[in-house]
């Protein structure tokens, strides 16, 4: 594999910054060689300067998969457990409780391949019965085309189902299609999944209730991660519920929002306040 200048790495990381808002500080070399040197086999070129070349001449097909190959997608079903706990047995009372529509909407921001959005969706099928009135849906949006195509088509390996799903989740919300799982039609029937940059406001987002926006923030330097959250509020409404990943806070970055522990969670509810 090439090293990258750095000229190169620097052209890279500004495109990145301006496309995605990624920080790819100086040190992050080794993760741009190890994920753009797959990409430049797959577009013939010879070396990483070659493909930054393309790049800089403007190849906005190029750009898509570069700015694709540097998101980590990394997730799983039901990850970390206690979010999601709290989301059956807190949140979803409370925003009940407080709906004017009796449609609970979530919103999983930064969705990847779409294990997030459907581990909610199996809790709220979960909880759906014992509610008569009300009706669900959730939204889920990434920055990665390759990801939002993969969550639309609810296919899963079984080494990704390994990843935390139980196996009564299994056999109740699945089908298996050779040697693949797929969800049900009505599992998927309850989500939509839309390509999305967190930088930018949520267009075509509805109000939501409760937004998952968990292990993103991490990748975004301070005043990126204002500028998400200020979107996120624009979304959820006033006494709705942010849950974040185990590292991230809206702590010292905005002021909308109060911490709460819940059982062994952590979120953060909507004070309400101008957007
Ligand atoms: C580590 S995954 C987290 C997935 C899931 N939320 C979880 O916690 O398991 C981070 C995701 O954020 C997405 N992402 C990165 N920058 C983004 C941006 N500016 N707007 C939207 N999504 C972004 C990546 O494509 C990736 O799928």
């Amino acid at each position: 594999m090439s090293a990258i200048s750095a000229p190169d790495f620097q052209f890279v990381a500004g495109l990145v910054r301006q496309r995605s808002a990624i920080d790819l500080q100086p040190g992050k070399e080794y993760l741009v060689e190890s994920r753009l040197a797959p990409v430049a086999r797959e577009v013939g070129e010879r070396d990483l300067h070659a493909l930054v070349g393309r790049l800089r001449r403007g190849d906005e097909t190029l750009a898509a998969a570069v700015i694709d190959a540097l998101t980590t997608n990394e997730t799983s079903w039901f990850r970390d457990g206690h979010p999601f706990q709290a989301f059956s047995r807190r949140l979803l009372p409370e925003v009940a409780e407080t709906s004017t529509t009796r449609q609970i909407t979530v919103w999983s921001a930064a969705c990847s391949s779409g294990q997030e959005a459907y581990s909610l969706a199996m809790l709220l099928l979960d909880w759906l019965p014992m509610h008569p009135g009300f009706s669900a849906r959730i939204i889920g949006t990434d920055i990665s085309a390759t990801m939002v195509e993969r969550a639309r088509s609810g296919r899963y390996s079984q080494l990704e189902i390994n990843r935390g799903l139980p196996a009564a989740n299994l056999v109740k919300f699945f089908e298996q299609h050779g040697r693949e799982w797929v969800l049900k039609p009505h599992v998927r029937a309850m989500t939509r999944f839309e390509r999305g940059n967190l930088a930018a406001p949520a267009y075509g987002v509805p109000t939501a209730d409760i937004v998952f926006l968990r292990n993103v923030l991490i990748y975004f330097d301070i005043a990126t991660k204002r500028t998400v959250l200020s979107h996120v509020r624009r979304v959820l409404r006033p006494g709705g519920f942010l849950v974040l990943g185990g590292a991230e806070s809206t702590l010292s970055l905005d002021a909308a929002f109060r911490r709460m522990e819940l059982d062994k969670a952590v979120v953060f509810q909507h004070q309400g306040g101008p957007a």
